[in-house]
């Protein structure tokens, strides 16, 4: 597929995705956003990718929903608005369930939309002085698909605070409240990157999507609701040949298969 906005490099067993459109720091109109989503979506087929890291070109990581763009929406009517809404909201999805793990290379800025792929990212590695910010209640406008992804990772509490004032934050903050996993001089950040990507590749490629899954169906609920699911999770993943070979490998002493 040709790609206008998205840029794709593999090498080996890690896909880096990249945000293309430094002109406009990295904000998404729509062929952003379908070409993320189905690039995301393809990888999930690539066996040999395990670890995906998605970063931005130029000075910015994202600078969220393209105002351009949004600001056009209100010539389109309700049924163009909402197929446009669900496009956004499939993309989030897409990242949020993705079964390969994506660390997020977070600098510049990282606003709206921005920071809710931040979000729904798995491991978000921030340098130090990117500006964070729910910013949509500033334009009129609220951070409405994101807001399932921004809920669990930083709590209604931080959210009320920040939805509510659209404020604008540093990575300091945005690591204190759990919207990102670390902040590092900006010098540092593709060396802490690489070491989340090492340390994933350690892991079994279907533990990892499955640990995933895991988060996603046992987060929120209530311990007793999710006792038949853990039961079965660890009863099936046991006697998997990657669980037996995990397992076979510590006790030979040796390394298992998937990282050699
Ligand atoms: N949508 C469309 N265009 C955007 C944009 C967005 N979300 N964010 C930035 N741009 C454009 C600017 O209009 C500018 O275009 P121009 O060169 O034609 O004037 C260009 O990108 C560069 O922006 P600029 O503000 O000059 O760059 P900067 O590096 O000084 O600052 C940001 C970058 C991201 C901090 C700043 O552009 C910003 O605050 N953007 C708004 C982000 C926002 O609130 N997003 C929430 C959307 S819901």
């Amino acid at each position: 597929m040709e790609l206008e906005r998205i840029q794709l490099e593999i090498d080996g067993p890690v896909a880096r995705v990249w945000l293309n459109r430094p002109d406009v720091r990295n904000a998404f109109d729509g062929l952003t956003v379908s070409e993320l989503r189905t690039t995301l979506f393809n990888l999930r087929t690539v066996d040999a990718v395990r670890v995906i890291v998605l970063g931005g070109r130029g000075s910015s990581f994202c600078a969220g929903a393209d105002l351009q763009w949004m600001k056009a929406m209100a010539t389109f009517g309700r049924d163009d608005n909402l197929r446009e809404a669900q496009a956004l909201a499939d993309l989030f999805f897409t990242v949020y369930e993705s079964p390969k793990p994506i660390v997020a290379r977070v600098h510049g800025a990282a606003l709206g939309g921005g920071a809710g792929l931040v979000a729904a990212c798995d491991i978000p590695v921030a340098a130090l002085g990117t500006q964070f910010g729910f910013t949509e209640v500033r334009l009129g406008i609220i951070p409405a698909v994101i807001s399932p992804y921004v809920l669990r990772k930083i709590g209604e509490a931080a959210a009320r605070e920040l939805f509510l004032t659209g404020e604008r934050f540093e990575a300091v903050k945005a690591c204190e409240i759990g919207l990102v996993r670390h902040a590092v001089p900006e010098e540092d950040l593709d060396a802490t990157v690489d070491k989340r990507v090492k340390e994933l590749l350690h892991a079994g490629p279907r533990a990892v999507a499955e640990a995933k899954a895991l988060i996603r169906e046992v987060a929120w609920r209530r311990v007793e609701d999710v006792q038949r699911y853990v039961v079965e999770a660890i009863a099936d993943i046991r006697v998997s040949p990657e669980g037996q070979e995990g397992m076979h490998a510590f006790l030979e002493k040796r390394k298992p298969d998937w990282t050699r």
